[in-house]
């Protein structure tokens, strides 16, 4: 019986990063302008804070084939709009167990906080993070849509300006 790593070998992840303007966003920036590197797998959508997160994007996210969706916003306590970051703690404790429950796995959902000043923790996260999905292998949903790049405008509707 094949390993995962040999099963999966060659499967390039993708995933969706749903991150907050004040924070992650601006620290994919600065990896960006400090030259860090990451594995290309991100496609970012940015929202004013991860509280603004209908649930229901991360699971259309999922649901449109994305292989992972990392939720990344302020550290607890520098949430621009007070707590929204705590509940949204709360709302990816519950996403985990939901999509768990209809069978997928929960690492499928990543909750990350990262600073405007932490370009490299973003390229640490995302190293593992990809290391990780590349071990559980492809969205199952992935192969019943006929597309898997998401963007805002699936998300929203629209595109974002
Ligand atoms: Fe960044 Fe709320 S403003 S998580």
């Amino acid at each position: 019986m094949k390993d995962s790593k040999e099963k999966n070998a060659g499967f390039e992840p993708y995933v969706l990063g749903l991150v907050c303007n004040w924070c992650t966003y601006a620290g994919a920036d600065m990896a960006g302008t400090s030259r860090i590197q990451y594995p290309p797998n991100l496609r970012l959508v940015r929202v004013m804070c991860t509280s603004r997160l209908d649930p229901t994007f991360v699971i259309r996210g999922l649901e449109l084939g994305a292989d992972g969706v990392l939720v990344s916003g302020c550290h607890p306590g520098d949430c621009h709009y007070v707590n929204g970051n705590y509940k949204t703690e709360r709302r990816m404790y519950l996403l985990r167990e939901l999509i768990q429950q209809a069978g997928l796995e929960p690492e499928r959902i990543r909750l990350e906080w990262i600073s405007a000043s932490e370009g490299s923790k973003l390229a640490e996260v995302m190293k593992d993070y990809v290391n990780v999905l590349k071990k559980i292998g492809p969205n199952p949903l992935r192969n019943s849509r006929e597309k898997h790049h998401v963007d805002e405008k699936d998300l929203f509707g629209k595109e974002l300006k």
